[in-house]
């Protein structure tokens, strides 16, 4: 049975994975900052029982490893799916960002993505010739697009988009495969941070008129871990309705 880690596990795009690789058979660990969240997610899954929810700061080195070695503790192994959903969003007008908003973007969205992707890496290659192993990051498609007042969120995710390529070259020749999703607007309770107006203008602007659902990215990320994916490495996929195609 595969086993599929989650962070950002406890909410929208994250908890829709959870829900989808364990409709597929996983064993799903949900993690998030917000323990009681990531235990949500374990309540709305089939067979919680053989699923685990952890509490982990993506941002914080000592978090990240404690995580991993917990789930190394419970099942005896290290996950072989891995999924980067913990994200934080914070708008700010160009001169009025300060450098801990800035620095407090980059350490979730882009660090923490790199912890991640270090201990995982870590843990699932100890000791072992060959490993079999997926990892999607949630990157946006705000990487590729230039949205007033998004400067460090979307410097966040390109550098999640470079970060996910580089790991991809790196990792594959040892059975790891890296790819990356760039979701558009996703109805989750991070747009609340959004105005509606801007709401409004984004979806006039997605050729499919309407924001998406998270399960809707889900499914994807559920192709691009399992085996239907196999020759994607490195791949950074729109899921977008069509915005800024
Ligand atoms: N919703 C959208 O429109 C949209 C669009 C593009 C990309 N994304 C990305 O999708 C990912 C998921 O976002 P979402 O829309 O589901 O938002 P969400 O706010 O519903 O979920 C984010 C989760 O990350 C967790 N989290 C935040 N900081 C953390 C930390 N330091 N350590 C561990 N967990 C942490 C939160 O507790 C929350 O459960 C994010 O990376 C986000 O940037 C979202």
């Amino acid at each position: 049975m595969e086993r599929g880690g989650v962070d950002g596990g406890g909410s929208g795009i994250g908890r829709a994975c959870c829900e989808v690789l364990a409709r597929e058979g996983a064993r799903v660990v949900a993690a998030d900052i917000n323990l009681q969240s990531s235990q949500e997610t374990l309540s709305l899954l089939p067979g919680s029982q053989q699923h685990m929810a952890v509490g982990v700061d993506v941002s914080d080195k000592g978090s990240v490893e404690a995580a991993f070695k917990s789930i190394q503790k419970h099942y005896g192994e290290p996950p072989s799916l891995l999924v980067n959903s913990a994200g934080i969003l914070a708008l700010a007008p160009h001169t009025d960002t300060s450098e801990e908003e800035w620095m407090k973007i980059i350490d979730v969205n882009l660090k923490g993505t790199y912890l991640i992707t270090q201990s995982f890496t870590k843990m699932l290659l100890d000791g072992r010739g060959e490993v079999q192993g997926t990892m999607v990051n949630v990157a946006s498609i705000a990487a590729k697009t230039g949205l007033p007042d998004f400067e460090p969120y979307a410097a966040s995710k390109g550098g999640v988009v470079s970060l996910t390529k580089n790991c991809a070259a790196a990792l594959i020749r040892k059975g790891i495969r890296v790819n990356c999703v760039l979701p558009g607007l996703i109805t989750t309770p991070m747009i609340q941070l959004l105005k509606e107006d801007l709401q409004a203008d984004i979806k006039k602007s997605t050729p499919l008129g309407r924001a998406g659902r998270p399960h809707e990215v889900a499914e994807l990320i559920a192709f691009l871990l399992s085996d239907r994916s196999s020759y994607m490495v490195g791949s950074c996929v729109e899921v977008t309705g069509g915005y800024m195609m």
